[in-house]
């Protein structure tokens, strides 16, 4: 696998392990697409990242995956690797 000049969308990737994966691939010369719910957040995220762009989008709901996948086909078709990073944990 390349390392270098993939194109790389990432769930979750406004914070957390997400975000952090996202700086380390962005400074390896890959293009990265970050997804988030709130999109002050992906706005901050953006700022530490070189020429990455954001789709806004709950992952959680139907009808917004299929929305956030049609305008990752459409505007990106370059994309080569996705990283379902998104989620939660709950711990009792
Ligand atoms: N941290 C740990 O120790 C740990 C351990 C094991 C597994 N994990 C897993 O690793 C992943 C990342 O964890 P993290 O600690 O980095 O979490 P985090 O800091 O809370 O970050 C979660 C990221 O996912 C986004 N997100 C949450 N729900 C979403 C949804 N429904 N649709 C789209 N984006 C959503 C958040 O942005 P918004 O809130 O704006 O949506 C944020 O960008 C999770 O799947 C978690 O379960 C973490």
């Amino acid at each position: 696998m390349k390392t270098t000049g993939n194109t790389v969308f990432i769930s979750g990737g406004s914070a957390g392990i997400g975000l952090a994966i996202a700086k380390k691939l962005n400074a390896s010369g890959n293009k990265v697409i970050i997804n988030g719910r709130s999109e002050e957040r992906l706005q901050r995220a953006l700022k530490e990242l070189d020429g990455a762009v954001a789709i806004q989008g709950d992952l959680s709901i139907k009808a917004e995956r299929i929305r956030i996948a049609e305008e990752l086909t459409e505007k990106y078709p370059e994309v080569n690797i996705i990283i379902n990073n998104a989620g939660a944990a709950f711990f009792k």
